[in-house]
């Protein structure tokens, strides 16, 4: 497995690979891998004879109150994990060299992201497609996997391929969860022993509103409410946002009928964790 630190190099291997004939298959992630993202190496070695796994903390889709220098690393770790999972390469720049100082273009969604996390992180979009069309354009991968934990950024990332007609198929992995239901985050490793029990309430609210779904609860405002009371039995838990979307649009849906997206993000102490679940009928 090759290490690669500079974006020159990782464009020339690239091409190289791209020349031999090779299927690239590209796996971003900001490191500190969890099985959520080992899952996501794994879709990508059936998809591609070539899996490159990029681990960058990217900067420009943190606000300055948020927490980029605390962010875990350990790249030491990932590397054993990227090898353990047969990826192929590592693509493992620095900031410096991602973005020079008069960096001044950037890619920005205008619909998908104006809601959800959007709302509470302005720029963080703008961050996210800015530097995943970097790493498509460095490790020019056919084929990109995105995890469904981050429910409205693989929405962003199709949206961008589509309308700048990046040649790349993205493929969805599902969401990985710790047996009692947590969802998979590298920020986890934040929540003290008392929060990581409060944690559960994502999934348990989650939970009823699937329950709810399936006895043929209809109105969001009711999923909504349900969700809500949940939420009500872990007070270390503020809700930054529950909302119930159409999956396509991301605009609120008040009564379903096509999939719904059922995105939340929760403050858990000072941790921000997501998740989500997509309703369909039957
Ligand atoms: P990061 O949070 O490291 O996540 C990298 C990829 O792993 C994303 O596609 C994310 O959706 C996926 N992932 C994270 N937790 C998961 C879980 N529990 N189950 C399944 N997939 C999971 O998302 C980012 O980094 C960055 O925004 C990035 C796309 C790399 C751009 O900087």
């Amino acid at each position: 497995m090759k290490i690669i630190r500079s974006p020159e190099e990782m464009q020339q291997e690239a091409l190289l690979l791209r020349g031999n004939g090779r299927t690239i298959g590209l796996v971003p992630t900001m490191g500190y891998l969890h099985e959520g993202h080992l899952s996501l190496i794994r879709l990508a070695r059936e998809r591609a004879n070539a899996v490159v796994v990029s681990i960058f903390v990217n900067p420009t889709q943190f606000a300055p109150n948020e927490d980029l220098t605390r962010y875990p690393r350990d790249f030491v770790r990932d590397e054993a994990l990227c090898q353990s999972q047969g990826a192929d390469m590592v693509f493992y720049p620095t900031a410096t060299d991602m973005y020079l100082p008069d960096h001044s273009v950037y890619v920005v969604e205008e619909s998908l992201t104006s809601g959800l996390c959007g709302a509470s992180r302005p720029t963080h979009f703008r961050g996210v497609a800015t530097v995943v069309a970097k790493l498509f354009n460095l490790a020019l991968p056919q084929v990109a996997v995105f995890g469904e934990k981050d429910a409205q950024q693989l929405r962003v990332i199709k949206r961008m391929v589509r309308d700048l007609n990046f040649p790349v198929s993205i493929v969805p992995g599902p969401i990985v969860r710790e047996p009692d239901g947590l969802a998979m985050s590298s920020r986890n490793v934040f929540l003290s022993t008392e929060e990581r029990a409060q944690a559960l309430c994502l999934r348990r609210a989650l939970d009823r509103a699937e329950e709810l779904f399936r006895q043929g609860e209809r109105k969001t405002a009711e999923l909504l409410r349900n969700m809500q009371e949940v939420m009500a039995q872990c007070p270390a838990a503020r809700i930054d946002y529950i909302e119930c979307v159409d999956d396509e649009s991301l605009k609120p849906v008040t009564e379903i009928g096509k999939p719904c997206l059922i995105a939340m993000a929760v403050f858990v102490g000072k941790t921000r964790l997501i998740d989500n679940t997509v309703l369909r009928a039957p």
